[in-house]
């Protein structure tokens, strides 16, 4: 195990670098076994550079073949190359041109980073640090320039050559092979650097631009796949319509290719009019997608299109900086998605995700601020924090400012910032000065790791109708940051009569702004409302405001009441939530419900199933019980899983004996035999359909499995054959087993519906799981270098199914750890994923604690991890 200062970057070192590189001309030439790399690089000292300061540049296991500078031999005495550096030590004082060549055998390069083989096809990951497994190259974010390349290949072997901005020339030359010259015009980091190679099928459209600019869009995969491309094709026309109407952005090049492969370390990749998937966010067909699925390619590509601009027109400086790209353009996919669907389903989404991912890390050993200030290995600041935290500062910023502020702010940094690589610091500034406010205090979100707990107190004088409100907050410490600030928190709200119609006030005091809004700066503060006639039921975080966790004393009538009166779904949902969540805490707790409790909590959820105004995707989600995990974080100390699974299960037993006749009767409303469309109407309508079967075959309603049974026969989609299946795998019913083995035989063939059938294979919550996943890893079949595969089976196993991880005798543990260090030695990046599952293991029992203590610590002894999984353990077990 490295120590604790080797390798660490801070962001306090940050320094240009000496050299600019004006211009990069890349020959590739591409072969069967190896491939070629020439790089004709143009450098410049930047002002200021001391005559003779070495040039330093980047490489990952890359081996020189030849050096020249200016078109003449580079005698050995002026320069130094190893795998990691290439170093001329006294380049001249004035523009020059270095050229280097390598050789790579991409076949071989399992990582996935820098320029590999998927499935036959050549293609290249470059963010964060891929460049420099391509060539040597300064390879940082705020170095920026413009790119030419030449490809060649075998015509047969790959007949498709792709690579950022528009294509300027192509042909055929001697003995079968052909070439293509790409030249993006627009300057850019290397991380932003792409090449595809491959005998590839493709859609293609065109998107006309707000002023008239003709953009060809091409969508390239596997042959055969062009009918499973249509529907990523249709979300990016949208995502290309939306940016122009919602934020004012235009395309700039005139060309725009996705492609899609099968051997990726995330999602997608926003490469400069070349963005890269995973082909799991691309493909969709009604028989082998699920609605889910549609949403998140539909999602996905929105989110790397609108990196064009926010993230590749204007960058990052360093990589200290990620959640300038990233938070952003989340926040901008949301709205997206907002706009696009509904507004109120994808918000509790959101928020879904943000507790599910966010919290668990920002209150436990890997916590970080969504702008870190140090790193060992940047893959592992790809975080929740990073993204999804990032996405609630910028939707604060928006909810202080508002629309039109916010759009405001966002102009001036469009106006600004063009072709600059920038920081945090830049972005609050545009707001800052676009408004006229001051949002020094606010700066503070990106910079201080940790959740906030805001605790809530009220009371309500009849004498003086006065109503009064005291907010306070505190943020516990985190790893490295022990002393915690307050910070600036925006708490839409409202107060609700006792008729259920919304209150007014005559005057307030303290931060509240307009009608809707209270502003907490402090450690706590207190609003007074005058002029209100009856105690009020104050309904706070609407559209959950910040991301903070609540503390509050509201009883479950008051609760109750919320849940059928808010006029914001958000906290009518949440409402519901907390109900069951106390229910279910106390019971752990050894304080059981009563009857009347469970009675009052179904009503409402009746109330909710069978309402004429909501839409069916809302009752759908709020039928949905806390997940077991959330309860876990909730309870927080002592964690026994078995518990709070057994009596979450108890209490959706009791109230399914309550809602069966309504869950049977939205379940029959809502089954149709229209033709399959994703749109969200159809899929909302599903979503309350599958989660009613749910419900009846986890609550062990009678005739549940059957109609479980009936539904996947039956289906003619995915979706209700899918869901269907994992409601019977979720109730371990009698002919799950069957069904399981039923879908695997009828899906071995398409790989994304394989990992359907691996995550619900790794979900059964019976002993012997591990055993069933140990034995599919086995199968000399079983791709063991394909991400989607491992993270479908080990990661959702992980994640997923915390009663069988974390085993009191420790198998799922150890299992686990011992997956971790064989994948490391092939792909790090995807070993320190599944490690991130860990992090929660001091929330256990002391058994199971220990259990946990001792995978951590032989992962460690054995030694020879990789920096990525290196670093992610040793900040687990710290602290
Ligand atoms: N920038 C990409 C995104 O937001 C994600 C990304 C980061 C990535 N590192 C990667 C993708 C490595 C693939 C591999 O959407
Ligand atoms: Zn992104």
């Amino acid at each position: 195990m490295r120590t604790e200062t080797e390798h660490t970057i801070y962001l306090k070192d940050y320094a240009a670098s000496p050299y600019a590189i004006d211009k990069v001309e890349l020959d590739v030439k591409i072969g069967p076994v190896t491939s070629r790399i020439r790089a004709l690089l143009t450098i410049t000292p930047r002002t200021g550079t001391e005559p003779g300061t070495p040039l330093v540049l980047d490489g990952d296991e890359l081996k020189l073949d030849s050096i020249a500078m200016d078109g003449g031999p580079l005698p050995l005495t002026a320069y130094a190359a190893s795998a990691t550096t290439l170093t001329v030590s006294e380049p001249p004082a004035r523009t020059f041109v270095l050229e280097t060549e390598v050789t790579l055998e991409p076949e071989k390069n399992v990582k996935l980073m820098g320029f590999y083989r998927s499935g036959g096809t050549w293609c290249t990951q470059c963010e964060p640090e891929g460049f420099r497994r391509i060539t040597y190259y300064l390879d940082r974010p705020d170095v920026l320039a413009p790119f030419k390349v030449t490809m060649s290949a075998d015509k047969a072997l790959a007949p498709v050559l792709l690579a950022n901005g528009n294509l300027i020339d192509s042909g055929d030359l001697e003995d079968g092979t052909h070439f293509a010259v790409w030249e993006d015009p627009f300057p850019k980091p290397a991380y932003l650097f792409a090449m595809v190679a491959g005998d590839l099928g493709s859609i293609h459209d065109e998107f006309t631009t707000m002023s008239g600019r003709k953009v060809a869009l091409g969508v390239y995969a596997a042959h055969g796949k062009q009918d499973e491309c249509l529907w990523a094709m249709d979300s990016l026309k949208r995502s290309m319509a939306w940016d122009e109407r919602r934020f004012g952005r235009e395309y700039d090049l005139d060309v725009f290719n996705i492609v899609a492969v099968s051997d990726f370390n995330f999602g997608a990749m926003e490469n400069k009019g070349l963005n890269i998937f995973n082909d799991k966010l691309v493909f969709v067909k009604p028989d082998s997608a699920t609605d889910d699925d549609y949403y998140n390619v539909e999602r996905v590509i929105a989110h790397e299109y609108f990196h064009n601009w926010t993230g590749d027109r204007i960058t990052c400086r360093d990589w200290f900086q990620l959640c300038l790209k990233e938070g952003l353009t989340v926040y901008r996919d949301q709205e997206f998605t907002s706009d696009e669907r509904s507004r109120a389903v994808k918000r509790i989404d959101d928020v879904k995700t943000l507790r599910a991912s966010q919290f668990p890390e920002d209150g436990g050993p890997l916590a970080h601020p969504a702008r870190p200030d140090r790193y060992k290995e940047i893959n592992n600041f790809y975080t929740a924090t990073v993204y999804e935290k990032g996405a609630e500062i910028v939707r604060m910023l928006a909810t202080l400012l508002g629309e039109a502020g916010f759009r405001k702010g966002m102009d001036l940094y469009f106006e600004r910032h063009d072709g600059d690589a920038t920081t945090i610091e830049a972005f609050i500034k545009v707001f800052e000065d676009a408004n006229g406010v001051d949002l020094q205090h606010f700066q503070t979100w990106y910079l201080q790791a940790g959740t906030p707990e805001v605790t809530i107190a009220d009371s309500y004088d009849a004498a003086s109708q006065t109503y009064k409100l005291t907010l306070s907050q505190r943020t516990a410490p985190t790893p490295g940051q022990d002393a915690k600030v307050a910070l600036p928190i925006p708490v839409k709200f409202g107060l609700i009569g006792p008729n259920g119609s919304p209150m007014s006030w005559s005057s307030a005091s303290g931060d509240v702004r307009g009608d809707d809004m209270l502003v907490l700066e402090g450690a706590s503060a207190t609003f007074e409302f005058k002029g209100v006639p009856n105690k009020p039921v104050p309904s706070l975080f609407r559209e959950f405001s910040a991301p903070v966790r609540i503390v509050s004393a509201a009883t479950q009538a008051d609760r109750l009441f919320l849940a059928r009166h808010d006029s914001d779904p958000f906290n009518r949902w949440q409402s519901l939530q907390d109900v069951a969540e106390a229910l279910i805490v106390d019971a752990v707790a050894g304080r059981v419900w009563s009857a009347a409790d469970v009675t009052a909590l179904a009503e409402a959820l009746e109330d909710t199933v069978t309402s004429k105004s909501l839409d069916p995707s809302f009752k759908a989600l709020a039928l949905g019980l806390p997940p077991e995990q959330l309860l876990a974080r909730t309870i927080g100390t002592n964690v026994d899983p078995d518990s709070i699974r057994a009596v979450r299960l108890k209490l959706v037993g009791e109230l399914v004996a309550h809602l069966a006749p309504a869950l049977t009767a939205a379940y029959k409303e809502n089954r149709s035999t229209a033709a399959f469309s994703p749109d969200a109407a159809q899929a909302g309508q599903r979503a309350l359909k599958n989660q009613a079967l749910a419900l009846l075959v986890v609550g062990g309603a009678a005739g549940g499995a059957q109609l479980a049974r009936e539904q996947y026969d039956g289906a003619t989609n995915m979706t209700d054959r899918f869901v269907a299946l994992s409601a019977a795998v979720q109730g371990w019913t009698g002919d799950a087993e069957a069904m399981l083995g039923h879908f695997r035989t009828m899906y071995t063939a398409d790989p994304l519906v394989f990992d359907k059938w691996l995550a619900l294979s790794a979900s059964v919550r019976a002993d012997g799981v591990i055993e069933r996943i140990r034995a599919i890893l086995a199968d000399p079949s079983f791709p063991a270098n394909n991400p989607n595969r491992l993270r479908s089976l080990v990661g959702s196993f992980a994640m997923g199914n915390t009663t069988q991880f974390a085993r009191a005798d420790g198998a799922g543990f150890r299992f686990v750890a011992e997956f971790v260090a064989d994948v490391d030695t092939r792909n790090p990046q995807v070993a320190a994923r599944v490690l991130t599952a860990f992090p929660i293991w001091r929330s256990f029992e002391p058994v199971r604690m220990a259990a946990a203590e001792g995978a951590l610590t032989a992962l460690r002894d054995a030694g020879g991890l990789s920096r990525n999984t290196a670093d992610i353990l040793e900040r687990t077990l710290a602290g």
